[in-house]
């Protein structure tokens, strides 16, 4: 007796896929019933829009986009305004969403299809991926929504809609499955499609990752897979996708001053590369006594005092945070001084720089107890 392909292969080997030759078409019917169509991003094909909000999007939710994809559009309404706009404004918009290369990508990004492209984001795959801050899922996300290419995605939502409903196995972010996985999306494209089926193909992965096919509490009742998903018809909804393998992350300490001088504290901006590039945050020092001499270095009393700690989780390491607060002696040498990239501010000015999120909260949390 012949055993069918799929017992033989999984789908990552081959990606002939029989049992569900017409995912194209349950998933773009699912998207027109139930999926999402009034998002601030979508009734439209302005690549600048769509691309906008693609880059906000990676790795941030939905509901934390929306109010920053209306103040940049308000801010920035086309490619050539953000160009135009100083690096500094970009970020301070930017400040509070994270992973602030983004945002100096989206800069760079608008910068280039203005002077190299006329100002039109490129229409194909290929040349969106060449743009900095744009990957091959996100090229495919623009080229699909704004100029109707038929190209797929493969985010971390899709990823754990291939491997349920096709039972792909292995951790996705290891480069095997993912290659694996990027076949099996192409081969799932629906054959020939009009612009409008593949905005909501597209669009239906995406819906369908971030809704039915949750995480945590998959709706598999109605799926309309549910009946050929190898994670439900085998109960390993949990299991699928395979987790990352267990890898402590690093912790690394830093010693913050915070410098105050009446109700006004002392920000520095830090070097335009490497973490929080570019924003407004406070001096750092390796441990207490390297702070004491920064302390000294910048003009602060000899009293030096700890505030509470914080831990701020980043994607690779955990950064813990020593923050020590100190008064400024207005009799210091130092009190003539004033560097190009130091400024004074009072904590209700925040809002008009650029500072790291726990930078943030530290401030914001003595807020009132300045006098
Ligand atoms: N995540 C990434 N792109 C998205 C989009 N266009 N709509 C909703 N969520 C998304």
């Amino acid at each position: 007796m012949s055993v069918p392909a799929s017992k033989t292969a999984s789908p990552v080997d081959s990606p002939r896929i029989p049992a569900l030759s017409d995912f194209s078409v349950r998933l773009i019917a699912w998207q027109r019933e139930h999926g999402r169509h009034d998002l601030p991003w979508q009734n439209t094909r302005d690549p600048y829009r769509i691309w906008l909000s693609e880059i906000m999007l990676q790795q941030t939710q939905v509901s934390t986009v929306i109010p920053y994809y209306a103040r940049f559009l308000a801010r920035f309404p086309d490619v050539a305004a953000l160009a135009a706009a100083p690096a500094d404004d970009v970020m301070t918009l930017w400040a509070g969403l994270g992973y602030y290369t983004r945002a100096r990508n989206l800069h760079r990004c608008a910068q280039v299809v203005v002077e190299q492209h006329g100002g039109q984001f490129p229409n194909s795959v290929e040349a969106l991926a060449e743009l900095p801050g744009i990957g091959r899922s996100t090229a495919a996300a623009i080229a699909s929504f704004a100029y109707g290419v038929r190209a797929t995605i493969l985010d971390g939502n899709v990823k754990r809609v291939l491997a349920r409903v096709f039972g792909v196995e292995g951790f996705p972010g290891e480069k095997k499955v993912e290659n694996g996985m990027w076949l099996l999306a192409e081969s799932l494209l629906p054959v020939s499609a009009s612009d409008d089926d593949i905005s909501a193909y597209t669009q239906g992965l995406m819906d369908f990752g971030a809704t039915l096919c949750a995480r945590g509490k998959p709706d598999c009742v109605r799926c309309p897979f549910a009946a050929d998903c190898v994670a439900n018809v085998t109960g390993r909804q949990r299991e699928l996708p395979a987790a990352r393998p267990k890898k402590t992350v690093p912790t690394r300490r830093t010693w913050m001053l915070l410098l105050r001088d009446g109700d006004t504290v002392m920000l520095e901006k830090r070097p335009p590369s490497g973490i929080w590039g570019g924003l407004w945050s406070l001096p750092e020092a390796v441990d207490e006594a390297a702070l004491k001499q920064l302390a000294r270095d910048f003009g602060a009393s000899d009293q030096v005092s700890p505030l509470a700690p914080l831990t701020h989780v980043f994607t690779h390491f955990k950064l813990d945070i020593e923050p020590r607060i100190a008064e400024f002696d207005r009799s210091s040498k130092h009190a003539a001084a004033r560097d190009a990239d130091t400024v004074w501010i009072s904590l209700n000015e925040l809002d008009a720089y650029g500072v790291p999120a726990p930078v943030r909260k530290l401030l914001e949390g003595l807020q009132g107890s300045l006098i």
